[in-house]
């Protein structure tokens, strides 16, 4: 049997840019790129897409709206967007942008295989639809003459392509019974089921009152409906339509655990209906499963651009970092706030204010104070040499580490690092009780340091651990302790710091927040 190829493929939603990026975006993309990490720290070959939506009439009314073309006004905001991705040290593989020519090639043969497979027929769509969501609504879904978002609807009468969508409904059912992972968490797909089990109507799937998108082939005046065309992204990227391209082949073909698209409870039905409808139309991979994330509120209320209350992740940032701390610092921990704060999956609220006392309580008392004492001693009492090495902490750590794999595994990040630092308070209450400061006063030079060592050893398990979470601070602690690059993979976990082994000179990694 050929061993199975451990490829990993990972995606974000492609972002509007319609408007800056704001915390709900950074947020997306941090699970990612915790994931990413995570699944690399596990030996996996993984691949890691975001980028920009930037077709449809949203889009287009913004750049109107702005004076602007609209390629110019995407290129501006989605600079943004990939900026951010470089300010938070997010580890994608690529940036794809729905106006690149890869993905417009993309698009058009995914259309016509769809064409030519038959599920494409021409029409007149009537009905609502809502720019903001880029969706269509039956009658009965609105709520006060509003999408059930909030979003205003305008009524539409135009040519159309429709997608039959309806022929779809038991392939999904049977999808969804065959793979209850495949929307995650359970109550995203209870709620995709009954909206399945009410029944399909088919899809329209071009628009003609206006210009901005990928043009339908062979179809005077047609563009396609953004979601057809922003969905596809996710096979544009891996070189599709070259079904021989490694990308594709390695990351959509030969791939047990994924693709797994990440994404917002506002559009699991995008992707967890119509996508895997237009795949089994095109006889093309069903991704392994979608997941669905809360959303943030504001110090508890519903973030928006009216109540002008939305969260820019750099002014968060900035704000960490005027407490004195680097940027390497200030972005980790804004990313291990988001995923330490919240379960992933359900709603949460961002507050300054809970973001100071988490990582103060958690990171700064806990692991930074835990790190800084034992490397400490190590390095004024024992010439930064680690000797008395032992085994007592390897039972300790295999049962929090369980627990944070398992975690992990379903993409728990909040209990993943619950369980390091449930790791680290017990390590730091053992170093209280053992008391090497006082140890070394008693001459008691064996126990000191084979104390010292119990912690030190805590410390590079703690560190290894956390690299998804906080990969900078958490390389830096490994730095110190003098770990090859090559030793700091799940892998490595089991490799003990051996007698003998130098430390460099202690620094203190994670600072507290306070006021100057
Ligand atoms: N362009 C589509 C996705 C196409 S994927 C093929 C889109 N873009 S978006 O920019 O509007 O939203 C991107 C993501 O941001 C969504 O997953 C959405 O859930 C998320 N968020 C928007 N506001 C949010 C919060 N307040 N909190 C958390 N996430 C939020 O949809």
């Amino acid at each position: 049997m050929p061993s199975v190829k451990k490829n990993f493929y990972v995606t974000s939603p492609i972002y509007y840019v319609n408007d800056v990026p704001h915390i709900g975006h950074a947020y997306t993309s941090i699970a990612c790129d915790t994931i990413a990490r995570f699944k690399r720290l596990e030996n996996q070959q993984v691949y890691f897409l975001t980028g920009t939506d930037e077709h449809g009439q949203k889009v287009e009314k913004s750049a109107h709206l702005r004076g602007k073309n609209p390629q110019e006004f995407c290129d501006e905001v989605s600079l943004k967007f990939r900026e951010l991705t470089k300010t938070l040290g997010l580890s994608n593989d690529d940036f794809i942008r729905t106006t690149q020519d890869r993905h417009k090639i993309a698009a058009q043969k995914f259309w016509e295989i769809l064409e030519k497979n038959g599920h494409i027929y021409k029409g007149t769509y009537e009905g609502w639809y809502a720019v903001r969501d880029e969706a269509f609504y039956a009658e009965e879904e609105l709520i006060d003459g509003k999408a059930p978002t909030g979003a205003e609807v305008l009524w539409h009468k135009e040519e159309s392509y429709f997608f039959r969508l309806s022929a779809f409904q038991d392939k999904l059912l049977a999808l969804y019974e065959a793979a209850p992972d495949f929307i995650l968490p359970q109550s995203r797909f209870n709620e995709i089921l009954s909206f399945v089990k009410g029944g399909l109507k088919d899809l329209s799937i071009s628009r003609t009152s206006f210009s901005w998108g990928v043009k339908v082939p062979q179809s005077e005046g047609h563009v396609m409906y953004v979601w057809l065309d922003a969905l596809t992204n996710y096979l544009s990227a891996l070189g599709f339509p070259n079904e021989d391209s490694d990308l594709y082949q390695n990351f959509w073909l030969n791939t047990s655990e994924s693709p797994l698209h990440i994404v917002g409870k506002d559009i699991v039905r995008f992707h967890a209906v119509y996508w895997p409808a237009f795949l089994m139309a095109a006889n093309l991979n069903i991704p392994h499963s979608i997941y669905a994330h809360g959303w943030w509120t504001n110090e508890g209320q519903k973030i928006s651009k009216s109540v002008g209350n939305v969260i820019d992740p750099i002014t968060e940032l900035e704000w960490i970092k005027n407490f004195g701390l680097d940027h390497e610092t200030a972005s980790d921990y804004f990313k291990f706030f988001l995923m330490r704060e919240v379960p992933f999956g359900n709603d949460g609220d961002y507050s300054r204010l809970n973001l100071i006392s988490r990582i103060n309580s958690e990171l700064a008392n806990n692991i930074g104070n835990l790190s800084q004492r034992s490397l400490s001693m190590i390095f004024k009492n024992c010439n930064g040499e680690i000797s008395q090495q032992n085994n007592h902490v390897r039972a300790i750590a295999e049962t929090f580490a369980e627990e944070y794999f398992k975690a992990m595994k379903s993409l728990s990040f909040d209990k993943a690092i619950n369980a390091i630092i449930g790791f680290a308070t017990q390590t730091n209450r053992e170093f209280n009780d053992l008391a090497p400061w006082n140890l070394k006063k008693e001459n008691k030079i064996d126990e000191m340091n084979r104390a010292i060592y119990n912690a030190a050893e805590s410390v590079r398990i703690i560190a290894i651990l956390l690299q998804p979470f906080t990969p900078n601070c958490a390389n830096k602690i490994l730095d110190l302790l003098n770990i090859d690059a090559s030793a700091r993979n799940f892998s490595a976990l089991n490799q003990m710091l051996q007698n003998g082994h130098k430390i460099n000179e202690p620094k203190a990694i994670f600072p507290r927040l306070e006021s100057k």
